[in-house]
């Protein structure tokens, strides 16, 4: 019984909520295994909507085990505040217990200051467009080792001490930006009732996950953002500050790569990226309007327009690679409908006619090259078969994968779970 991965091979928004809740149908132990509330991840059932940043998107089926890894950044408000919305929707049990949701005790939390320090940058000239839900501040807790896990939160003496060096640290820079850090008093006020409610729910959460794979249980680890927001393979600086690649899922899980039987990567049937940074195939026509109206392209956590553009190929040819990708899930291919003609970028090329991988700066000297593909008129919503689509656009899907060289198992043709054309079992491998 395998673990299947599960990550974005654009810039987030690929519809990997839905894809995980499909999933979870089969699955025992959901696992998220990087990001924050940077995340947003929509999961349809019937006429309600659900959006979940922190908690993983199988939360849905009451039998399955959700976990919260340990390369995840976490801020406890955040956490109670979807808890208690799910609880209210009627989703989870008010007895709540870490049986059902696991949170590691090693992920970081983010805390006020963190989210003082990501607003106030983007207010500054270095802006990146952030989700400003303190992500990357913590992340830099974390890695200069002066981070707060949750672990420290079992004993509020220690975390005093810890919340203070970090006030400590991050004082001068914040006071550099003419602005004042919350104080400890006051962190420590908002902090201690959660720390109280999170406790219980904490455990050494990587344990979970390597006893499910060994007890051969289905396993399914959740990335989010996307391959072009890595931190290391992404579109630096324009990334977040996590690894969301296929290899995060080992270090955030906490399993060995070993264990990992598949990687699933998810193309939406365009491009989108929200925030700023390099996006050669974007579109600043009606074109790409249409796209962003049909597509409900708008970021379910900050409600920013997302930008929108073709598809480009080498760009998705760069994600089965840094991701060794197994197959991939094509989504959000009914938003194509009624477009006379599609355009797939399918090369880079320089002013002497060399062909380039994607570039992950500006690109400069390199001009997008694009193949065109007749469009269809028909709505796709109601299709479940791939027999059952208007040739074009069965030979969209066929175009994406021989491209990418990577084989389709998955066209998404709407938001609805039953919107789902599944050609093999995810887990069968
Ligand atoms: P995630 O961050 O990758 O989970 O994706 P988001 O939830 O942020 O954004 C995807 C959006 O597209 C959500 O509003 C989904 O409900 C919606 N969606 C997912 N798959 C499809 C699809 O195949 N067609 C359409 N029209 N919408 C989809
Ligand atoms: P899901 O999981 C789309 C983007 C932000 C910004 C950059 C850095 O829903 O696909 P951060 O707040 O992480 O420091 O912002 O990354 N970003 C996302 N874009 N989907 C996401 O998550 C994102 N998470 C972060 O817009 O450009
Ligand atoms: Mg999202």
């Amino acid at each position: 019984m395998p673990a299947v991965v599960i990550v974005g091979a654009q810039w987030g928004d690929e519809g990997k909520g839905k894809v995980v809740d499909i999933f979870t149908e089969q699955a025992e132990v959901v696992v998220r295994f990087g990001g924050g509330p940077n995340a947003g991840h929509t999961l349809v059932v019937g006429a309600d909507k659900v959006i979940v940043r922190l908690i993983p998107s199988g939360i849905l089926h009451p039998r399955t085990r959700c976990v919260l890894g340990q390369g995840m950044v976490i801020d406890p408000a955040s956490l109670f505040q979807e808890i208690d919305e799910l609880v209210r929707r009627g989703y989870l049990p008010a007895d709540l217990d870490s049986g059902r949701l696991a949170v590691s005790d090693r992920a970081h939390a983010i805390l006020p200051y963190h989210v003082v320090v990501d607003s106030l940058r983007e207010q500054g000239p270095g802006a990146l467009g952030t989700t400003k839900r303190g992500v990357g501040p913590c992340y830099e807790d974390k890695a200069g080792r002066r981070g707060v896990t949750l672990g420290t939160l079992r004993d509020l003496g220690k975390t005093r001490d810890r919340v203070g060096a970090a006030l400590d640290a991050w004082g001068p820079s914040v006071a550099a930006m003419g602005a004042k850090l919350p104080s400890l008093a006051d962190v420590m006020e908002t902090l201690a009732p959660l720390a109280e409610r999170l406790v219980p729910l904490l455990t050494d959460t990587a344990a979970i996950v390597e006893g499910a794979v060994r007890a051969r249980k289905k396993v399914l680890l959740e990335g989010a953002q996307g391959t072009l927001l890595d931190v290391d393979h992404g579109t630096y600086p324009f990334v977040t500050s996590s690894t969301s690649t296929a290899g995060g899922a080992c270090a955030g899980a906490g399993i060995g790569p070993t264990r990992i039987d598949k990687v699933f990567g998810l193309v939406k049937a365009y491009s989108t990226r929200v925030g700023g940074g390099p996006f050669p195939t974007e579109l600043h026509d009606l074109v790409g309007e249409r796209l962003r109206q049909k597509g409900s392209e708008f970021g379910s956590v900050t409600g920013r327009p997302r930008r929108t553009g073709w598809l480009d190929l080498p760009a998705l040819a760069y994600a089965t690679r840094v991701n060794g990708l197994d197959a991939l899930a094509l989504t959000k291919l009914d938003v194509l409908t009624g477009l006379s003609e599609i355009k797939v970028c399918v090369a880079y090329r320089s002013a002497d006619g060399h062909d380039s991988p994607f570039p992950l700066d500006e690109g400069k000297g390199l001009t997008p090259v694009y193949e065109t593909l007749p469009g269809w008129t028909e709505p796709l919503d109601g299709v479940r078969s791939l027999g059952d689509l208007p040739k074009a656009a069965r030979d969209y899907v066929r175009f994406v994968e021989e491209r990418a060289d990577c084989p389709v198992e998955l066209v998404s043709v709407g938001a609805g779970r039953d919107q789902t054309i599944l050609l093999t079992d995810p887990f069968a491998v």
